[in-house]
C-alpha cells in the first residue's frame, strides 16, 4: 500500500522542527474518557508557524484537521480520526501579565485552566477563578465558555486570536459570540490565545476559600476518581440535567463499560473497557429516557469526533 504523500510533507515538517508528530498515536491515552481509537497523524506545533504549516498541508491534502485541547469534553469514535488531529500544548502554554500588576494577560490555548486560576490567585487577580475545578486548557473552556455555578470565563475575555484558513485572526469580546457552554467562532477555527482582563482581587482570600470550596464540592459530587469526560449534557434552561436523569431513574444503567455515575447522574463513567460506542448507546438511551419522561430532551455538552453507530 502506497503511503500518501501528505506523510512525507508531515515528517519533513517535523524534520524542520515545526513540532512533534506522533502516527498512530491512541486517543484514549490522552483523552479523559480513555477511549477511542488512533489519530492517524497527532501533531504538537512548537508555534503559530508550525500550526499553519500543518494547517497547509492538511488543506492541500484534502485531509481533515480536527484540534484536541485538554481531551476532557469529548468522546472519539472507536475507529480513531483520519488526519491530522493538532495538539496545541508545546509552545502554546504561556500565561500571566506582560508587566507586573498589569490586569491584561496574554495566555496561550495550551495553558491548563487549573495552572490559570493558581496563577491569577498568586498574582492577586480576579476573574479566572470561574474554572476553578473545570478540567482542560485554555482553548478548550474559551470554545465552550466554561465555568460553573460561580459564573463562566467569557466576561473576562477581551479578544481572542486563532487561526482561520491558515490565517491569524482576532476577535473582539463581543465578536467571540459567547453564550452558556458555547461561543460563535467560525468553523475550523483553531484559538491560539486570549487576552484576559483579570482586575485586582477585592479580597483574594475569600476567592481562595471559594476556589477550595468549589474543589472540595466538585470531588464530594462528581466522579472524579474514575475516568470520565464531564458534564454529559447541558443544563436545560432551569432546569439541572443531573436531577432530571437521576429522578428518571438512570443512575447505574450500562453499556458495556460505561455507566451513569452513582455520585452525578449527568456524568458518565468508564467502568474500564468501556468503547466509546458504549459511552454514546448509553448516553442515547438516558436523552430519550428523560424525553419520556420529562418531556425535556437534553442537548449534548460533549464533543462527540469521528464516526459513531446506530444507538439501539
Ligand atoms: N443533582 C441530582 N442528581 C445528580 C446530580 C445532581 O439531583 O445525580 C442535583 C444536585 O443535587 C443539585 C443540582 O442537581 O441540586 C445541580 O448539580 P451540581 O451542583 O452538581 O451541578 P451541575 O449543574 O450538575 C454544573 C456544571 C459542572 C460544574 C458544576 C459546579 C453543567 C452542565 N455542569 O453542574 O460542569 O462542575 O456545575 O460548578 O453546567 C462540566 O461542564 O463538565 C462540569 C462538570
Amino acid at each position: 500500500m502506497s503511503v500518501p504523500s501528505w506523510h512525507d510533507a508531515l515528517n519533513a515538517w517535523a524534520d524542520e522542527g515545526l513540532g512533534r508528530l506522533q502516527w498512530q498515536r491512541s486517543l484514549a491515552e490522552v483523552t479523559t474518557l480513555k477511549v477511542g481509537g488512533a489519530a492517524e497523524a497527532f501533531i504538537e506545533p512548537a508555534s503559530s508557524v508550525g500550526l499553519a504549516s500543518a494547517w497547509q498541508i492538511a488543506q492541500s491534502a484534502k485531509i481533515p484537521f480536527w484540534v484536541l485541547g485538554g481531551g476532557t469534553n469529548l468522546v472519539v469514535a472507536d475507529g480513531g480520526l483520519p488526519g491530522m488531529v493538532v495538539h496545541l500544548r508545546r509552545g502554546f502554554g504561556f500565561a500571566g501579565p506582560r508587566v507586573p500588576d498589569d490586569p491584561y494577560w496574554h495566555v496561550g490555548a495550551g495553558c491548563g485552566t487549573g495552572r490559570l486560576v493558581r496563577l491569577s490567585l498568586e498574582h492577586g487577580r480576579q476573574g479566572a477563578e470561574v474554572l476553578a475545578g473545570v478540567p482542560g486548557t485554555v482553548g478548550g473552556a474559551l470554545m465552550m465558555n466554561a465555568g460553573g455555578h460561580e459564573g463562566e470565563i467569557g466576561p473576562a475575555v477581551r479578544w481572542v486570536e486563532g487561526m482561520l484558513k491558515g490565517k491569524v485572526e482576532r476577535f473582539s469580546q463581543e465578536a467571540c459570540g459567547f453564550v452558556y457552554r458555547g461561543s460563535g467562532f467560525p468553523k475550523g477555527m483553531v484559538l491560539t490565545s486570549a487576552l484576559f482582563e483579570f482586575p485586582p482581587a477585592s479580597d483574594v482570600a475569600a476567592i481562595k476559600a471559594q476556589v477550595k470550596a468549589s474543589q472540595a464540592r466538585r470531588r464530594q459530587t462528581q466522579p472524579l476518581n474514575m475516568p470520565n469526560a464531564g458534564s454529559i449534557f447541558k443544563n436545560p434552561p432551569k432546569h439541572s440535567a443531573g436531577r432530571l436523569i437521576e429522578s428518571a431513574g438512570c443512575k447505574g444503567w450500562d453499556v458495556g463499560g460505561a455507566e451513569v455515575s452513582a455520585v452525578h447522574a449527568n456524568f458518565i463513567v468508564n467502568r474500564g473497557g468501556a468503547l466509546a460506542q458504549d459511552v454514546v448507546t448509553l448516553a442515547h438511551r438516558v436523552q430519550k429516557h428523560v424525553a419520556k419522561t420529562h418531556g425535556v430532551v437534553l442537548e449534548f455538552e460533549v464533543k462527540l469526533l469521528g464516526q459513531f453507530g446506530a444507538s439501539s
